[in-house]
């Protein structure tokens, strides 16, 4: 039976190209507000006894978890069989332990929501850093698609010259995977956040790079200002103008405007959010994952 690829609102690109490397059908579906603010959805695609497939990227997921939910029920009661989430960025992998007294586990408590709505889940890069997998939070089989090695194809077809800065010990398993692929030097900084918007990073003698093209790789830019504080300085050690990729570009707030701003000379993402800066394309890599559920 032909899979039915169902896109969330913002996800139609990357859903279009999911459904032709599958040979799967993309679902038509109507979402809109009543005035009121509440959702209304109609699916108008055949579901019967079909898998499905929702593609929908987990960047500011409190605004869409719960229609989220609306689209499972929804499809289930159509008579979809069984069905998977593709989010290709999942939300909710930083809070991963109770860092002060009184605070709760969130990722944990979205792992089970997003567990008792889904028969399986794939996703890219997911930011595990204290869980060793994804299986410690989603009861729900996974798989994991991994970006570093279209990363490093991107930078050895792209720049010339680079040296790789991870600005964060977290960021250590996705530069040293980029950089050995494409045997390109690298450096890991130190960081120490402070608040959601104040970070101090440290970048040791990077003077004998001077030749080289920073090419900042982290998972995540979100307030972009672990980026920010890295190409200060860069800056003030007298390097060339950075190139800042990020597997996935939340870019909260004014990020991407204030990253130009700061002087990085290009700021790329993969696709995992749609974005102005996507250039890397995940497609391959996450149906390469699906197709494991789809057999
Ligand atoms: C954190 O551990 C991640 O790997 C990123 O470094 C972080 O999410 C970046 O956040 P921001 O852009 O807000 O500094």
């Amino acid at each position: 039976m032909i899979p039915l690829i169902i896109p969330f609102p913002g996800n139609e690109e990357l859903a279009k190209k999911l459904s032709l490397t599958l040979s799967g059908e993309l679902a038509r579906v109507n979402f809109r507000h009543f005035p009121d603010g509440e959702t209304y959805l109609r699916i108008d695609s055949p579901c019967q006894d079909r898998c499905g497939v929702i593609v929908a990227a987990l960047d500011h997921p409190d605004e869409k978890v719960l229609r989220l939910i609306f689209l499972s029920e929804t499809l289930r009661d159509l008579g979809i069989e069984r069905l998977g989430l593709v989010a290709p960025y999942l939300a909710y992998m930083r809070q991963d332990r109770q860092f002060q007294e009184g605070e709760g586990v969130t990722s944990r408590y979205f792992g089970k929501i997003i567990s008792r709505y889904f028969n399986w889940l794939v996703t890219v890069d997911p930011h595990l850093h204290r869980y060793p997998s994804l299986n410690e939070i989603y009861s729900i089989p996974s798989q994991v698609g991994h970006a570093a090695p279209i990363v490093s194809d991107w930078i050895r077809e792209n720049i010339e010259d680079p040296l790789l800065i991870g600005p964060d010990t977290e960021s250590a398993q996705w530069v040293s995977d980029v950089a050995g692929r494409s045997q390109i030097p690298f450096i890991v900084l130190e960081k120490i956040r402070r608040g959601d918007r104040e970070v101090e990073v440290s970048v040791p003698n990077v003077e004998r790079w001077k030749d080289h093209t920073p090419v900042l790789v982290d998972d995540i830019i979100s307030t972009g200002h672990t980026m920010l504080k890295t190409i200060r300085h860069l800056k003030k050690a007298g390097m060339k103008s950075p190139v800042c990729i990020g597997i996935h570009g939340i870019f909260a707030e004014s990020a991407f405007a204030a990253l130009k701003a700061a002087g990085a000379q290009k700021i790329l993402t993969c696709n995992t959010i749609a974005h102005v800066s996507n250039q890397i394309d995940v497609s391959e890599i996450v149906s390469d994952k699906i197709k494991n559920f789809l057999i």
